[in-house]
């Protein structure tokens, strides 16, 4: 296929799938809803859903770039037709194609708040601020649209830049210096935790089980973040698939990237709750985790701005390489089936998800309240868009579990897995049953409005009415 060829080494899937993994999920999102729901209990629940559910689904997303060697959208289309199921599951490529775009769209302006804050830190302009003035600062910084945007762009363009050089000499290269930089950094930032801050606290925070700390919410969200931190369920997965060796395992590498992205996910937990506990600061800040409290913890340490202006770079890295897998499914599906040059490819879809992230960005500010947005959905623009890619992540994920599981030609996909009987009937079993249960009910928990036993019944409908339909979908084997 045009434009698609395989990643230089057998290992670099791995690398690419690392990238894609670890980001804004890892360092932001984890640390602060661990915060939130308790610590120990709440990682337990993560790490099984990990196993059960995000492990299974990675091999599957993974498997469907692999065998089809397309991008999402031609690819789907292609092993539609090639294992004679029904068209409407390409519509696996078109949702992804879609999730991506709107994630990037934000993911883009929250990335944009760590350029602000590597700025702040590295000229030390924070240097001994208290608590009022760095709340303060953060306040401003979300009520100057124009700063904001000056950022989103800078971002979103170096993203395209890597993108639009290629697979090799783009994604590659820009992976292979970006990923040991940035767990160098990770372990700099985590002895700099370790020394100036309260280690004790953070580790008997995170790993020490509280059964009373389980509510439902926190089963869910960590059920969320499990496919959120793989990248699973937009294509990301599925697209750097496309170029995986036919060579390499898919459930080895599969194991290895959910246990690299899970072990950083702690690390960056311990360092950050570390430097947390140790300035004597409150771990339950939501968002503002990362952007109110801690530097509010470097304010106050030796060499805090050093090590606080190196940490946001951490934070951008690791941003700057999952954003790349949200601009590659779009970009290699602009190329395969419009035949545009690459550079033309990424410049359509960063320039239109950059539009769309004046959304988030006004979402803020000048649109906090009033629009259109708030009188049909009761949230802004940025909270809308964001609740669209949470029902389309797990609804992707859903499906690409029922497709690999159900629909597909079994004795294929058993030969493209490669491993033995027992494993692939696990496996199968996870994706046939288990990932579908639990992605049902991520998925229901994003509909405000269904509570208590609501949310049980229509997830079990939910997955008998999904079996009924994959079983109907399935033409001919
Ligand atoms: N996995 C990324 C993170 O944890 O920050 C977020 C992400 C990247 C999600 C790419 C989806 C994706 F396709």
């Amino acid at each position: 296929m045009s434009g698609h060829n395989v990643w230089t080494h057998k290992g670099t899937f791995l690398l690419a799938a690392v990238g894609s993994a670890v980001g804004l999920g890892n360092l932001w999102r984890f640390p602060y809803l661990t915060g939130e729901n308790g610590g120990g209990a709440f990682i337990l629940i993560y790490a099984l859903t990990i196993f059960a559910v995000g492990i299974p689904i990675f091999i599957a997303e993974t498997m469907l770039g692999r065998t089809s060697r397309q991008s999402p959208i031609m690819g789907m289309r292609h092993l539609t037709k090639t294992h004679k199921t029904s068209r409407a599951w390409e519509s696996i490529g078109w949702l992804g194609a879609a999730a991506a775009f709107l994630i990037l769209s934000f993911y883009s302006v929250i990335a944009g708040w760590a350029l602000h804050y590597t700025w702040l830190m590295l000229t030390g302009s924070l240097v001994g601020a208290d608590a009022t003035t760095i709340s303060a600062g953060f306040v401003a910084l979300l009520a100057s649209p124009g700063l904001m945007t000056l950022y989103h762009t800078l971002f979103i363009a170096f993203s395209a830049l890597i993108v639009g050089l290629g697979i090799h000499k783009g994604i590659e290269s820009g992976l292979r210096i970006m990923m040991p930089a940035l767990f160098a950094i990770l372990i700099v930032v985590l002895i700099y935790g370790v020394i100036n801050g309260d280690v004790g606290a953070a580790a008997n925070f995170l790993f020490t089980f509280n059964i009373a700390d389980l509510s439902l919410e926190g089963w869910l969200q960590a059920m969320g973040q499990s496919f959120f931190t793989l990248s699973l369920g937009m294509g990301a997965i599925m697209a750097y698939g496309a170029y995986m060796s036919s060579e390499a395992s898919l459930t080895r590498t599969a194991i290895a990237v959910a246990f690299v992205d899970t072990a950083i996910a702690m690390v960056a937990g311990l360092a950050i709750f570390s430097l947390v506990f140790g300035a004597g600061l409150e771990t339950d800040q939501g968002p503002g985790l990362m952007f109110v409290t801690l530097p509010l913890a470097f304010a106050d340490m030796p060499f805090g701005a050093l090590v606080g202006g190196v940490f946001f770079i951490l934070v951008l890295g690791a941003a700057i390489s999952s954003s790349i897998s949200l601009i590659e499914p779009v970009a290699a599906f602009l190329v395969e089936r419009f035949d545009m040059t690459r550079p033309q490819a990424v410049t359509i879809m960063v320039v239109a998800a950059w539009a769309m992230g004046l959304l988030t960005v006004v979402s803020f500010n000048v649109w906090a309240e009033g629009t259109i947005f708030h009188a049909l959905f009761e949230r802004s623009a940025f909270e809308f868009i964001e609740l669209l890619t949470n029902i389309f992540m797990p609804l992707g994920g859903l499906m690409i579990a029922l497709f690999a599981g159900w629909a597909l030609t079994q004795s294929e996909v058993m030969k493209e897995l490669g491993t033995n009987i027992t494993w692939f009937k696990t496996w199968r079993l996870l994706v046939r049953f288990v990932g579908p249960a639990a992605v049902s009910f991520v998925f229901l928990r994003t509909i405000p409005q269904v509570e208590g036993y609501v949310v049980p019944t229509l997830g079990a409908l939910l997955i008998v009415g999904v079996f009924a339909l994959s079983q109907r979908l399935r033409k001919s084997a």
